[in-house]
């Protein structure tokens, strides 16, 4: 097949290679400097395998780039939109990006038969999208095709799904996108093209959900002296539930569960319909950085002119994403209480904000801190010479984010060094130098 994908961000660059393995003709449409980019194989995306995959794909004739979206348009059978649809400050989802690669095919009357939004849009955008185009007189069909891939992975989630929705009116459409994922084995569903719209932000509500319960529970842990990590274990071996996206810690993040969130509620909002279960999940997330602050000035008293070794920037590991990360919601703490922040991650070395020291080594980011907080679940923090670390600190204290830490580890820096070590959901006076 010939496919024309707009959009070359984590969800359409993983797309638009995984496409091209497939055996598809695939031509990749994004704004000049992206592309350009791309040409010279510099990725904005850092994802593992993303790079090889677009080498391959390149060299193998499959994959190729523009920066016209009706010119890449021309002859394809079909047109995938995988732009950005962030939500504005009133809660609404911004449609603009997908409104503007509409607009290219309505002026050129360039328009594949078949148009596959991709983007995570409110349920009854594919609706008025292809009102639209048809207004214009463009009878293409437009049909939904949510995403699931995990930031991290998302190579291997793109070409192992768990399943593949489709959203879609006709036979033909059907018959189109089933040839397009052919070579991936997994469960398709196919249903109209709204109920598609709602599985994928039904999906994205129901993780943070789960998060937000582990984190709900860790604070009850934490009061009664309980252990989070025991209470999830035993409850997320229940084969009804499961363990994933159970874990209690800092809080999700990342460009997509706080969005999709928002802009559920408003759908919800617009026609009556109150989401509590939503807006408490919301809620939950929105305190976990500010009860972590409070961790530490319980022990810092006063926090002007300190300084914090934050260990992990991005908002999960193995992808140099900062969106919504909690690592920019503990920035803005830090700097409204004076206090110097010096950061350290494996693949992000620039944050696009005010008050942050970004060190080239752990060691570094360490040196003459009054405490450390680990962000990011990178399982390198787990294996760092923690001793080496607590003796570059000017005092030893070690608040734990994500759990990250080994019993061993925790046992040595505390018996050993003297560190004061704060986890998440499990009592602190455990963790006091004896
Ligand atoms: N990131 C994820 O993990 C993920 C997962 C599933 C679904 N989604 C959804 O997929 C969509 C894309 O997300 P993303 O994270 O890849 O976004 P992104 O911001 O990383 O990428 C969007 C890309 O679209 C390009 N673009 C915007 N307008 C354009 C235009 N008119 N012409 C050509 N290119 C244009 C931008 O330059 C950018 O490169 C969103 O709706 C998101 O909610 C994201």
């Amino acid at each position: 097949m010939r496919l024309t994908l707009i959009g070359t961000g984590y969800v359409g660059l993983v797309a638009a290679v995984c496409f091209a393995k497939l055996g598809h003709e695939v031509t990749a449409v994004d704004r000049e400097q992206v592309i350009h980019g791309l040409m010279e194989s510099k990725l904005s995306v850092w994802e593992p395998e993303l790079d090889t995959l677009l080498a391959d794909t390149r060299d193998s004739g499959k994959l190729f780039f523009d920066t016209d979206v009706a010119r890449a348009a021309a002859g394809a059978d079909a047109l995938m939109i995988a732009v950005g649809t962030p939500t504005r400050v009133d809660g609404y989802t911004d449609l603009r990006q997908i409104r503007e690669v509409l607009g290219h095919l309505m002026q050129s009357g360039i328009c594949p038969p078949l148009v596959i939004i991709k983007s995570t849009v409110p349920v009854g955008t594919c609706d008025e999208l292809e009102v639209s185009l048809h207004a214009a007189g463009l009878l293409t069909e437009v049909a939904y095709n949510p995403e699931f891939l995990r930031q991290g992975s998302a190579v291997y989630d793109f070409l192992e799904p768990d399943r593949i929705v489709f959203g879609c009116k006709s036979h033909h459409a059907e018959t189109l996108l089933r040839q397009l994922y052919e070579g991936i084995n997994a469960p398709v569903q196919v249903c109209d093209r709204r109920s598609a719209e709602l599985v994928k932000y039904a999906s994205n509500a129901f993780l943070a959900m789960k998060i937000s319960f582990a984190n709900m529970m860790s604070d009850l842990c934490e009061g009664y002296g309980a252990d989070i990590r025991q209470v999830v274990e035993g409850v997320g071996s229940d084969q009804r539930i499961g363990p994933d996206f159970l874990k209690a810690g800092v809080g999700y993040g990342g460009s997509c569960f706080t969005k999709d969130l928002k802009s559920l509620l408003t759908s919800g909002r617009l026609i009556g319909c109150s989401l509590p279960l939503l807006e408490a999940t919301a809620k939950i997330n929105d305190q976990r950085i500010s009860r972590m602050f409070a961790k530490l000035l319980s022990i810092w008293m006063n926090p002007i002119g300190k300084r914090l070794c934050v260990l992990g920037i991005s908002f999960k590991p193995n992808t140099n994403d900062v969106r919504d990360a909690p690592f920019l919601a503990l920035l803005s703490h830090c700097q409204r209480h004076g206090i110097e922040v010096h950061a350290y991650d494996p693949v992000v070395h620039y944050v696009p904000a005010d008050g942050v020291n970004v060190m080239d080594s752990p060691y570094d980011a360490v040196r003459n801190a009054d405490a450390v907080i680990i962000m990011t679940e990178w399982p390198q923090f787990a294996s760092l010479d923690w001793p080496r670390m607590i003796q570059h600190m000017r005092l030893p204290l070690v608040l734990d984010g994500r759990n990250l830490l080994s019993d061993e580890v925790i046992a040595q820096i505390i018996d050993v060094n003297g560190a004061i070590y704060m986890p998440v959901g499990r009592s602190i006076d455990q963790h006091l130098p004896k």
